[in-house]
C-alpha cells in the first residue's frame, strides 16, 4: 500500500471533507457556539466568503509539516491579519480553533481513523504555533 506523506494525507482528508457542503458551515457553527469571544468576532462576517477563504488557506498551509515556503508565507500573512494591529485574536482561541476543526473533520471525513487524527493534530499544531509566534 502506498504510504502518504503527512501533507498528502492532510490534503486528501481535507478534500474528502470539502465534498460535503456542510463541512465549513458546521465548523463555523460549532466554533461560534464554543465561546462568546469567538461569536462576537464573526458578527459581521459573510460566511459564504469566509468558508471558501478558510478552505483555500487550509490547502495552502498543508505543507507546514515540511516547512514549505508557500505554507510559511501564507501563515505569516494570516498571523498579521489576526495579530494585535488587526483582528487581535487572543492566543488561547487558537487552541479552540484547532480542537473544533478536528472534531468536525472526525465526523465528516468518511475515512477518519487514529492515523488521520495524528495527521490533523500535527498539522494544526504547527499552523497555530506559527500564527501565535508571528502575530
Ligand atoms: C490558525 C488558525 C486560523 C486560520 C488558519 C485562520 C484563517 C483565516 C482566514 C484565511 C481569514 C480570511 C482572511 C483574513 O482576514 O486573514 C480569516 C478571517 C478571520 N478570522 Fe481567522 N483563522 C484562524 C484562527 C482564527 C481564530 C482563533 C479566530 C477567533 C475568533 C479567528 C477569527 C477570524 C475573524 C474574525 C476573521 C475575519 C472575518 C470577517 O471577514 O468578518 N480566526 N481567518
Amino acid at each position: 500500500m502506498e504510504v502518504l506523506s503527512t501533507k498528502d494525507e492532510f490534503l486528501q482528508s481535507l478534500e474528502r471533507c470539502g465534498q460535503n457542503e456542510g463541512f465549513m458551515p458546521m465548523f463555523y457553527a460549532r466554533f461560534n457556539s464554543s465561546s462568546d469571544l469567538v461569536k462576537e468576532r464573526f458578527q459581521k462576517t459573510n460566511f459564504e466568503q469566509q468558508n471558501s477563504k478558510m478552505m483555500s488557506c487550509l490547502r495552502m498551509v498543508a505543507g507546514v509539516s515540511n516547512n514549505e515556503a508557500e505554507a510559511l508565507c501564507e501563515l505569516r500573512k494570516r498571523a498579521q491579519t489576526h495579530g494585535p494591529e488587526h483582528l487581535n485574536i487572543s492566543p488561547e482561541l487558537f487552541e479552540l480553533w484547532h480542537r473544533t476543526l478536528v472534531s468536525v473533520v472526525a465526523e465528516v471525513d468518511p475515512h477518519w481513523n487514529e492515523g488521520l487524527k495524528k495527521t490533523w493534530d500535527t498539522t494544526l499544531h504547527s499552523v497555530t504555533a506559527h500564527m501565535i509566534k508571528n502575530r
